[in-house]
């Protein structure tokens, strides 16, 4: 453990890092001389001092990208496999080193963190197999003297925009893919937690990745670096991990060339209990889908519809549940919680409290910012709540569950349906027929039935609606890195 304050013990003490990583060069200095620092949200210390770069350096980037991408097309999807696989040993190698980062810039525990890079490797690993699998077509010719064949082939430059909640693993899981099929890959980490990602570029380094093939660009601009992104002809896709509200904007921006996108944006997901259930297993899973990672993912439940029959037997087991979270520094062996990522972070999680209970919810557990101060909060829950509640509508991306009763099947897909966002579900049932009923009417790209874990890189992770479009993982996940050619052969005799 390192207690709070200490300065960050590694035993690779290389993997932290203070440059940003453009065009296979490792760069302490800004083109504006600017600068920015990484903080420590438990603690307020400073773990990094980086250069805060531009479109300059963005453009630079994306010129190296460019140029290596087409030597690293050329290799057989063996080749580059091998490299990822090797990047994924690294990482394994190093995942002591890769949480206590991780923990550090993004607060969450320690165990969590770990789990979190070997999520990202699990995906290195996936695509790293996958490489040799990107398989074409073979159509029967419309015409006696015609052939027709289907190539897949990589997109090109590839940008990435990544959020702060999964420092790591939400790039693994888009750089790998992109590596895997033959794209170069820029990425600008969010300026939270942009050192889980330097740390990974310096392993790819390690593990051959050519030069300029994956650049990384620490930048407190995003807007700016959205703009260049999506402006600059070289860049062939725009894959995007954030909120609808910035999504919407890079769409827009990328239409003008008609870049293809993945996006994977907010969420609002429904967490149903049904009177069948057991009560025990559906109280594991809410503990596990609504407070891990401190209630900061898309996929956390966000709204929990519980039947009226077993709802006050569920609330109280979750409360129990509740009160074991341990809040505190995640270096702390005893902490399962950490602090909330930033100021803006808890006034939401407050504002949500305040709405629901000055409209009759009422607070069962916690509800208050926890006495460590700071960016520390309460883990919660709510009950008695409607759908007239701002935490009906909006994603709180915070620890609080809130309880909603209902009282027939259709009542509750149509509550669950009634939100613009289609990301994650899930339910708890026993009856095989309102297993399926409910599967297939929530409107929702992904299903959780009796638990509340589907992450995972063998599975296609994405949304529906105004969750996004495109598919992370799974032997879906790298069509959206590869671009489909048509070839007619003709002239062939009979
Ligand atoms: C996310 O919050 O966007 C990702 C969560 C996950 O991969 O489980």
């Amino acid at each position: 453990m390192t207690p709070s304050n200490a300065p960050l013990q590694l035993e690779n003490s290389t993997l932290l890092i203070d440059a940003g990583y453009v065009a296979g060069e490792w760069v302490r200095k800004s083109q504006s001389n600017k600068t920015f620092e990484v903080l420590n949200p438990s603690t307020g210390t400073v773990l990094a001092t980086l250069p805060d770069m531009g479109r300059g350096e963005v453009k630079a980037a994306i010129d190296a990208a460019h140029t290596a991408q087409k030597d690293w097309a050329k290799k057989t999807g063996k080749e580059r496999g091998a490299v990822l696989r090797t990047l994924y040993d690294l990482m394994v190698a190093n995942v002591d080193d890769l949480a206590a980062i991780l923990t550090a810039e993004m607060g969450k525990p320690l165990a969590e963190a770990k789990g979190e890079i070997l999520y990202g490797a699990s995906y290195v690993e996936w695509f790293a197999e996958e490489a040799k699998r990107i398989s074409g077509d073979i159509i029967p010719g419309h015409q006696p003297d015609k052939r027709i064949m289907v190539l897949k082939q990589p997109v090109g430059v590839v940008a990435s925009i990544t959020p702060w909640n999964f420092p790591n693993a939400m790039m693994a899981r888009k750089l790998a893919p992109a590596l895997a099929v033959g794209c170069s890959f820029v990425a600008k980490p969010s300026e939270l937690t942009p050192l889980s990602a330097l740390a990974m570029a310096l392993l790819g380094e390690q593990a051959g990745l050519p030069k300029g093939l994956f650049s990384l660009i620490t930048t407190t601009a995003s807007a700016d670096v959205g703009k260049e992104f999506c402006a600059n002809p070289k860049v062939r896709k725009l894959t995007f991990t954030g909120s609808t509200s910035v999504g919407k904007i890079l769409m827009r921006q990328s239409a003008d060339q008609v870049m293809k996108t993945s996006m994977e944006l907010g969420g609002n997901a429904p967490f149903i209990v049904f009177n069948d259930a057991d009560l025990d297993e559906a109280v594991e899973g809410a503990m596990i889908s609504k407070y891990r990672n401190n209630g900061q993912t898309c996929v956390c439940a966000n709204r929990l519809y519980v039947q009226s029959g077993v709802y006050d037997a569920f609330a109280e087991k979750l409360v129990a549940a509740v009160k074991a979270i341990n809040v505190g520094d995640g270096f702390d062996d005893e902490v399962n919680a950490g602090p909330l990522i930033n100021e803006g972070a808890v006034a939401k999680v407050k504002e949500h409290i305040a709405d629901a209970t000055s409209q009759g919810a009422k607070v069962a557990i916690g509800g208050r910012p926890h006495k460590r101060g700071g960016t520390f909060f309460e883990p919660t829950v709510l009950t008695g709540v409607t759908r007239d509640m701002k935490i009906a509508s909006e994603e709180t991306f915070g620890p609080v569950a809130p309880l909603f009763k209902f009282e027939t099947v259709d009542d509750v897909i149509e509550q669950a349906n009634d939100t613009e966002f289609g990301l994650a579900s899930y339910f708890y049932a026993n009856d095989l027929s309102q297993v399926w009923k409910v599967t297939e009417a929530l409107e929702y790209g992904m299903v959780g039935v009796n638990t509340g874990l589907i992450s995972t890189e063998v599975a296609p992770f994405g949304g529906i609606k105004q969750s996004g479009q495109g598919r992370e993982g799974s032997k879906f996940g790298v069509e959206d890195y590869l671009e489909m050619k048509y070839v007619c052969l003709g002239g062939i005799p009979s």
